[in-house]
């Protein structure tokens, strides 16, 4: 199979993924993206519009903008774009990340995001750190929205927020919203009841790579925009490297492939549940 093997997977045709932080469309200059293998361009219409059309046919694809991204689907949409109650807060930031590519499988980007055992081999002294090495026992479940969700994860953070004085004790919830969409939601270090919130939406390039496209939604109290995104920044750049060391760069399905932990093992088997194989390596039957 090539890398840019087409999709089939229907729950991901018929599904909107983001292609370009809006901030990267030039006024004047098409911008060339791929999504699930396909190659788009796409044209700016004026100030607000933009037409995505299919390099290899010239069809027009179903694009819209929000959250400060572009939007596309292949396919005949099935669901609405992912919805993030948190962005329509006036008291929170919504930051963009910066669009970062990446050598691997987005389902691997996926379940590294979900991954609490790295965090003190690759961000040590920030999200992670020596003496502090153990996870903690957390519950699993999926929801009735068909979202797998994960609570009760703490981790001791040394720099757990860029406004964070001091290591602490965070709390974590995660939730899988989509094969490629995962969020993270953890405590605000001064509101201490309400909860920052990071949405990973990942753009499945071909098979074996992909753009991450963060999503911020943080209080506004006490931090500024800047620094929300150049934490983030800081923070992925020591994933990167990771993710592309990943062998096999596809995430494979089969339960006996690898041992995940137990948060991976249920996302693997939500994924093999819902036919995903698009940056996937199938389990045999
Ligand atoms: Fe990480």
């Amino acid at each position: 199979m090539s890398m840019a093997a087409l999709c089939t997977d229907r729950v991901l045709l018929n599904d909107w993924h983001v292609i370009a932080d809006l901030t990267n469309l030039a006024i004047d200059a098409p911008f060339q993206t791929h999504l699930l293998g396909v190659d788009l361009t796409v044209y700016r219409r004026g100030r607000y519009g933009s037409e995505v059309i299919r390099n290899d046919t010239g069809a027009m694809v179903n694009a819209t903008r929000r959250y400060g991204f572009l939007w596309a689907c292949l396919g005949t949409p099935e669901r609405e774009i992912v919805f993030v109650p948190e962005a329509e807060e006036p008291d929170r930031h919504l930051v963009t990340g910066g669009s970062i590519a990446v050598k691997v499988s987005g389902l691997r980007a996926v379940e590294n995001f979900l991954d609490m055992g790295h965090f003190r081999f690759v961000h040590t002294g920030w999200l992670g750190d020596e003496p502090h090495t153990e996870v903690a026992p957390y519950k699993v479940e999926l929801t009735l929205a068909d979202e797998l969700v994960a609570t009760e994860c703490q981790f001791y953070q040394p720099v757990a927020s860029p406004t964070a004085r001091e290591g602490f004790i965070v709390d974590y919830v995660y939730k899988v919203i989509r094969p490629y969409t995962v969020a993270l939601y953890k405590s605000n270090p001064v509101q201490k009841n309400r909860l920052d919130v990071i949405t990973l939406f990942v753009q499945p390039v071909d098979q074996e790579n992909c753009v991450a496209h963060p999503f911020l939604t943080y209080l506004k109290d006490g931090i500024e925009e800047a620094g929300i995104r150049s934490f983030m920044q800081l923070i992925f750049a020591q994933d990167k490297p990771i993710l592309e060391n990943q062998v096999p760069r596809r995430l494979p399905l089969d339960p006996r492939a690898e041992t995940p932990d137990a948060v991976a093992v249920l996302y693997r088997r939500w994924l093999r549940d819902k036919s995903v194989t698009y940056g996937a390596i199938p389990a045999r039957m």
